[in-house]
């Protein structure tokens, strides 16, 4: 997995828990250049620490890291993937062909996953996903963080599930302006 990724989380777990965690959960491991990619059993060990160090569940972890993820630090990196888009809608429509597709051609060992997103009525997108990482629940996640972004929120059904044994993870994702009242869906 690329250095990003793995920058991200320890800028993640920074943001949520401050420098010591941070500082902790990196102990004894390499510095994480953001030009050079990693194995993933590094990101799947990091996690694990990280769901440690903090008391929560792997899953919540990874969900909290994909919102990070999309709404801060690819915001942060490249924000004129997103100056292109309007809305959350158009930009997941295009995450696939002008996204992933580039990062595949400009980013040397970056190997992002291939989604087939496509409109579902006028305020949804439906995504499936097949990558062997079977990272739904951070593709969950960075949904979420993407529509933050635009402030929107997304509603997100996962349809079918490689960790259930489907063949492909589908997701029906409705998007719709986020609301203001408290304890709205994260
Ligand atoms: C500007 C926005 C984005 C950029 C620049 C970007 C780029 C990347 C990069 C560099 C990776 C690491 C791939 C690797 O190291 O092999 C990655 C992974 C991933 N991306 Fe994106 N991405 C973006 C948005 C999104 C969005 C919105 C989604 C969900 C719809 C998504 C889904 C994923 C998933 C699930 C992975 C984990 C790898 C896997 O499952 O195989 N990405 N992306």
């Amino acid at each position: 997995m690329h250095g990003v990724i793995f920058s991200s989380l320890r800028d993640y777990v920074t943001a949520e828990y401050g420098d010591d965690a941070a500082t902790r959960l990196l102990a004894g491991e390499p510095v994480y250049l953001l030009s050079e990619s990693y194995p993933d059993e590094g990101l799947a060990r990091l996690i694990g620490r990280a769901a440690e160090l903090t008391g929560r569940d792997v899953d919540d972890v990874v969900h909290g890291f994909g919102v990070f993820t999309a709404e801060t630090t690819f915001t942060r990196l490249y924000p004129a993937f997103f100056a292109i888009s309007a809305s959350a809608r158009e930009f997941l429509l295009t995450v696939e062909t002008r996204i992933h597709e580039l990062v595949r051609a400009t980013i040397p060992n970056a190997r992002p996953p291939q989604l087939t997103v496509s409109g579902l009525g006028d305020d949804g997108v439906d995504i499936v996903y097949t990558s062997p990482r079977r990272l739904c629940v951070l593709l969950r996640g960075l949904v979420q963080g993407t529509a933050r972004h635009y402030g929107e929120d997304a509603a997100i059904e996962e349809e079918t599930c490689m960790r259930r044994g489907d063949d492909r993870c589908r997701f029906s994702v409705r998007l719709t302006p986020a609301s203001s009242a408290p304890g709205r869906a994260s």
